[in-house]
């Protein structure tokens, strides 16, 4: 079932949320009352719908999954080993690791980028539709996060195609240019300020292979790129910025798919006109 911290990602539905409070403080009949919450109920329907129609996650992956929602994080950060408390959502669910396990499969994708590891999902995922050489290699930020991600994905059988890079995203990317490394996948789901440098930095460094494709995460970041509502303020900043650019630029092919909270796929013009 698609829980409630998810569905507040989507605007329509904080909206409804807003309204239920708002109906049960008048006078209005129960008829009313039963309408708003058939919407509510309708939206959830839909997610849980599309999940129910989808391949289940391997057994490495629900296990990668049930260890991340299980993981003590309260303890690390009280040890000082994490600054923050991870917030768990930020793990990508089944629909989206399918479809993104769909394009790996596709033909072509031997080498992955991406941004922002977080427990290994994504990436084993990734990992699992790829051929026996193929590669993701993944930034990850935090050396706490990037070895307990390690130690998960050492479980898994596809675990060994993920390299972890464990240091800020952009001097990762720099180090990968020099080495003249290229990628036919590239995953951008780590911090969003830095979405708008990070597009920038694909083509400038030349890491995106040819015919390669980039998929962005939370494209439409709990629906600020189109509110304009700032729900999620200076982060959600940095994606309504990151939408202007890509609208903008006419060398690329663009397609915003509204799978969960969003995911940009982008590829060169040239490879799809
Ligand atoms: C949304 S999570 C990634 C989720 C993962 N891709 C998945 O789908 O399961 C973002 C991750 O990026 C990391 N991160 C944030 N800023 C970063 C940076 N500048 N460089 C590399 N990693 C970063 C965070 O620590 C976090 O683990």
């Amino acid at each position: 079932m698609t829980s409630e911290r998810q569905m507040r990602q989507e605007p329509a539905y904080r909206c409804l949320q807003k309204l239920r409070g708002l109906v049960e403080k008048e006078n209005v009949s129960a008829g009313i009352i039963a309408e708003v919450d058939k919407a509510m109920d309708l939206l959830k329907a839909r997610n849980d719908f599309c999940e129910q129609q989808t391949t289940r996650p391997s057994q490495d992956l629900q296990q990668l999954m049930k260890s991340t929602l299980q993981h003590d994080w309260q303890k690390a950060h009280d040890q000082g080993q994490l600054d923050h408390i991870p917030n768990t959502l930020m793990m990508s669910g089944n629909l989206e690791v399918q479809f993104f396990r769909t394009l790996a499969s596709l033909g072509n994708v031997k080498r992955v980028l991406e941004l922002g590891l977080f427990t290994g999902v994504s990436a084993l995922a990734l990992a699992e539709s790829l051929p026996e050489d193929g590669k993701v290699i993944s930034c990850e930020i935090d050396p706490y996060i990037a070895n307990l991600a390690r130690s998960f994905l050492d479980k898994a059988t596809s675990g060994k195609k993920v390299e972890i890079l464990n240091a800020p995203a952009q001097e990762s990317m720099e180090r990968l240019a020099q080495k003249k490394q290229q990628f036919d996948l590239i995953f951008l789901d780590a911090d969003k300020p830095s979405y708008v440098q990070y597009y920038k930095m694909i083509f400038e460094l030349g890491l995106l292979a040819p015919k390669g494709t980039i998929l962005v995460d939370n494209a439409l970041f709990f629906g600020d790129p189109y509110t304009k509502e700032r729900f999620m303020g200076e982060i959600g900043d940095g994606v309504t910025q990151f939408n202007e650019v890509v609208k903008d630029d006419n060398t690329v092919h663009k397609v915003m798919l509204p799978i969960r909270d969003g995911i940009m796929m982008i590829r060169r013009k040239e490879d799809v006109d």
